[in-house]
């Protein structure tokens, strides 16, 4: 079992400290998350079992649904009592599945204006940047969000899906404490911004840390021999395939925080259980060397 915490903006006036195993809230949606979810009773019940198993860092985006998730977390959990609600802007929604970057100045203030609303805080504890818009300016992009920290509409500022220098270019602007990157024990694509925030206390949350079912699902395995590994390592361990992705992540890095989604209260339970595993010293290796 691991160290449980991290302390976001570790160094500010302001520091947050988070369990690291989130929760991730895109799964409490409808088909291609888009709209609510089928069964609004159960994600309320998810995201209070949750809460009750010791989460207390959720993550959503205005995009999800979108607005929809965000309603759902404000229904479900306010006033919040020591839950941290990190949420993202920066997408537009045309359909189902359909993810497009707007970086407008003047759409990333209605984003975090309207999330203010939707999720009933007078100021964001987290707000990420869901996609910096390469078709425009990326310094305009950082400067309203910094205007928005400023007039204390957004307490932290993240970024998602973002390269070191991208990264450090936000870094001239404002503190950047956070970084969602797409990242898990098959898919290391992101390992150099990793080590960046290693070295600079920033917090990473990696995105798709089951795979998206890759990790769990033989049907859609798309390294199977990666995941059969997994699946071996779980059952010498005594635990489950989601378990092992979640404590290797934990393992890899102390400013690892990973926000599995799930719409089960079965897989939440699992998932939760993966704080209670500890990786031998040969299987934590043998998972690392599956996509150096
Ligand atoms: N920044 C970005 O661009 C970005 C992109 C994607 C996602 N995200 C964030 O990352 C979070 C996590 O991503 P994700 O939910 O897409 O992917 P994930 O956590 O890798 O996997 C979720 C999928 O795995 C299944 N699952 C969960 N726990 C399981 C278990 N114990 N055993 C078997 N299957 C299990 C879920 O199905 P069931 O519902 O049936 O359990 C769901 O289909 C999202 O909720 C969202 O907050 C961010």
């Amino acid at each position: 079992m691991m160290t449980t915490t991290f302390t976001l903006a570790a160094d500010s006036a302001n520091p947050m400290t988070v369990n690291r195993l989130g929760y991730g809230g895109m799964q409490l949606t409808g088909a291609g998350i888009w709209d609510m979810p089928e069964d609004i009773d159960n994600a309320v019940a998810v995201l209070k079992a949750a809460v009750g198993a010791g989460v207390d860092f959720i993550d959503t985006a205005d995009s999800y649904g979108p607005h929809t998730n965000e309603v759902l977390i404000k229904n479900a959990l306010h006033p919040y009592d020591g839950v941290t609600i990190a949420t993202k802007g920066g997408l537009l929604r045309t359909g189902p599945g359909a993810w497009h970057p707007c970086g407008r100045p003047d759409y990333l203030r209605q984003c975090v204006e309207l999330s203010m609303r939707r999720l009933g805080v007078d100021r964001i504890d987290l707000w990420q940047l869901h996609r910096v818009d390469t078709t425009i300016p990326a310094q305009e992009q950082f400067e309203v969000i910094a205007q928005m920290q400023q007039e204390g509409k957004i307490l932290h500022v993240g970024l998602s899906e973002v390269d070191v220098p991208t990264l450090q270019t936000a870094q001239t602007f404002m503190s950047i404490v956070s970084v969602q990157n797409l990242y898990n024990v098959l898919n290391r694509q992101s390992e150099a911004v990793l080590d960046y925030c290693e070295q600079n206390g920033i917090g990473f949350i990696p995105w798709f840390p089951l795979g998206s079912r890759r990790l769990t699902d033989a049907d859609i395995a798309e390294d199977r021999s990666g995941f059969d590994t997994i699946a071996r390592i779980a059952a010498e361990h005594d635990a489950t395939s989601a378990q092992v992705a979640l404590e290797w992540l934990l393992q890899r890095s102390p400013v690892m925080i990973p926000i599995p989604g799930t719409k089960s209260l079965s897989h939440l339970a699992d998932n939760m259980g993966a704080a209670q595993l500890t990786l031998s010293e040969s299987a934590v290796a043998e998972l690392a060397a599956l996509a150096s």
